[in-house]
């Protein structure tokens, strides 16, 4: 069965002791988590050791960074490589935001570049992809959205490409309260699943997490989590308060 998941994107916010505060309280909620349920955080970087020290023990819940670098090492001042990254044993690694795709000019080339990188250095790649709302009017969403992930992903040997997590991420839904409708967010996510079956195969597409994200909240969490082809979701806004993003995390099915 495919990984059920709750990422958190805290994006650049909280201070140091708000993050822990947060995290405690999360932590103390219990779950009725199965296996195959997951929990991530996706911390700013330099909170990723404290945080990771809070949630030791409990198997479930884990951390993850925001971004990586294109390249390896060398003077790329103030980049972080995926190598650095595995050091300090973090496991997941976010790819492709639209703020790093529009604010920071990262294309679907480097992003290609990242995903190698996170995954020759064990990182498990949350790769975000979505249509701009332009995108959307002209009905072309499908087509956008397939090309990021052919640009970006369909060069990987379908062993690494099983390691991969999709976030769909309407960037009209990013932060405006304007949620996906659970039926827009099930037939952009079961498009992805048969274009990934068609060239990794069936077992791979019914096995790869496709996550949702884009003003998930508690009161919709349930509903777009319901739907057939959606694996949980990736969170903004309602993952800096504590009872909203415990009330998602129970929602994952
Ligand atoms: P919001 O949940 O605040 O809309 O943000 C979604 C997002 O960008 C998660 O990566």
């Amino acid at each position: 069965m495919r990984k059920q998941i709750a990422a958190a994107n805290w994006k650049m916010n909280l201070n140091l002791s708000e993050a822990k505060n947060l995290v405690n309280e999360i932590i103390s909620s219990s779950y009725g988590l199965n296996n195959d349920q997951i929990v991530l955080i996706a911390v700013p970087f330099p909170y990723l050791i404290e945080i990771q020290h809070l949630l030791k023990g409990n198997s479930h819940f884990n951390v993850c960074a925001q971004n990586c670098a294109s390249t390896c090492n060398g003077a790329y001042t103030g980049e972080v490589s995926a190598k650095m990254l595995n050091e300090l044993n973090v496991n997941y690694v976010i790819i492709g935001h639209s703020e790093r795709r529009l604010l920071y000019h990262e294309d679907n080339k480097t992003l290609a570049q990242k995903v190698d990188l996170a995954l020759e250095n064990k990182l498990t790649p949350i790769f975000c992809c979505g249509e701009a709302l332009e995108t959307r009017d002209d009905e072309n969403q499908n087509n956008f959205v397939e090309n990021q992930l052919k640009e970006s992903l369909f060069h990987l040997s379908a062993e690494h490409f099983s390691k991969i997590v999709i976030a769909y991420e309407p960037i009209w839904a990013i932060g405006t309260g304007k949620t996906a409708s659970s039926d827009q967010a099930q037939e952009m996510h079961k498009h992805l699943r048969k274009v990934i079956e068609g060239k990794y195969g069936v077992a791979i597409s019914e096995s790869t997490s496709i996550l949702y994200g884009g003003s998930v909240k508690a009161s919709n969490a349930k509903e777009i989590f319901s739907k057939a082809d959606v694996d949980g979701g990736l969170v903004g806004g309602a993952s800096l308060i504590a009872n909203e993003f415990i009330a998602i995390i129970n929602s994952l099915k």
